[in-house]
């Protein structure tokens, strides 16, 4: 057994208290390598940003699980090196399935995890959300819940359609489990296809897709509900059109690709919304960097020409969320 505390990480407790209070919302970014590890630490150490490091168990796959811990825990040395005192860093696990595995992470030094049970019938949901929420909080780690499902792919979740949050549900929910967070959905969707062109208008100018607004109104039933809740947003990547044209212009295909728009983030960020998750705009600033490098200097073969750039633009990325969409710079002095 390994405490996080011991790690020097945080869990989210203090932080969505203090994001709420303060109107702003923590970036929850997703890693699986050393160069996203590090444009995260760098851009979040610059902003002095609390910042929550997520691992799917599609990253601990990929990665090796006890690699990706020993990472995390070299994050938080990396921060102080970079002159950030006292980093403010969630290591929590993403999309957790089952009992065993979140029990693992605990075990592990992970500070949060998610169990997503949504998928589950509610009764089955608020089961197993409970028992993980009675085995975390013996060792402080904080337990962020789902109720309702979000449309979209990301590693070993899918859905083809979404369910908006039932906010009716949510008190009996929050108060049977003791979970410390809620994500829900209002029509975020995982991955760089949130929305099929049928779903969305088209821009007579740029001829870009423009997608539906996200459900505030449910949003704002289920903070009526449970006020000062912690909200969290899964699903929330922006899918800038400049990365989908760079990678598109480097022998990319990506056609139609569309996220959330910014302005309605930052709209969510200033609520009870206090986590917000995204993946998808980094796995695309390091596509299209690594593309742009491969399309004008077909001889180069070392990788860090072609990881380096596409760290750099990773960490121009999480700093831009950071102090345009979440709010959060200069929260973790
Ligand atoms: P995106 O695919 O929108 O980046 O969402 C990531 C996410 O929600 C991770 O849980």
């Amino acid at each position: 057994m390994v405490s996080y505390k011991e790690l020097g990480l945080v869990n989210t407790r203090e932080m969505f208290a203090k994001a709420i209070k303060g109107g702003y919302a923590i970036p929850a970014f997703n890693f699986n390598n050393m160069e996203q590890l590090q444009a995260i630490i760098k851009a979040a150490a610059e902003t002095k940003s609390p910042v929550i490091l997520q691992v799917s168990k599609g990253a601990r796959n990929y990665a090796n699980q006890t690699l990706l811990r020993y990472m995390a825990q070299g994050a938080v040395e990396y921060a102080k090196e970079l002159g950030w005192e006292k980093p403010q860093i969630v290591l929590h696990l993403d999309h957790g399935d089952s009992f065993e595995l979140c029990k693992s992470c605990v075990d592990f030094g992970f500070s949060s995890v998610m169990i997503d049970a949504s998928s589950l019938p509610y009764e089955e949901n608020i089961a197993l959300t409970k028992k993980v929420v009675d085995y975390a909080h013996q060792y402080d780690v904080t337990v962020e819940a789902e109720l309702g499902v979000l449309a979209g792919v990301e590693d070993e979740v899918s859905s083809a359609v979404s369910h908006y949050t039932k906010p009716e549900e949510v008190v009996d929910f929050a108060t049977r489990t003791g979970c410390d967070s809620l994500a829900i959905s209002i029509g975020t969707s995982h991955g760089a296809y949130k929305f099929t062109p049928e779903q969305c208008t088209r821009d007579p100018k740029t001829g870009r897709l423009v997608p539906p607004p996200l459900a505030f109104d449910v949003l704002d039933a289920v903070m009526e509900q449970l006020p000062g809740f912690p909200i969290v947003l899964h699903g929330s990547s922006s899918v800038p059109q400049e990365y989908v044209d760079m990678i598109n212009q480097y022998g990319g295909k990506l056609p139609d690709a569309v996220g959330i728009p910014e302005e309605q983030l930052r709209k969510a960020a200033k609520s009870a919304v206090c986590k917000i998750n995204i993946d998808s705009d980094s796995r695309l600033a390091f596509t299209a960097a690594v593309r742009k490098v491969f399309a004008e200097k077909p001889a180069e073969f070392d990788p860090r020409k072609y990881c380096g750039p596409a760290r750099d633009l990773m960490t121009e990325l999480y700093k831009h969320k950071i102090i345009n969409v979440l709010g959060s710079d200069g929260k973790a002095e």
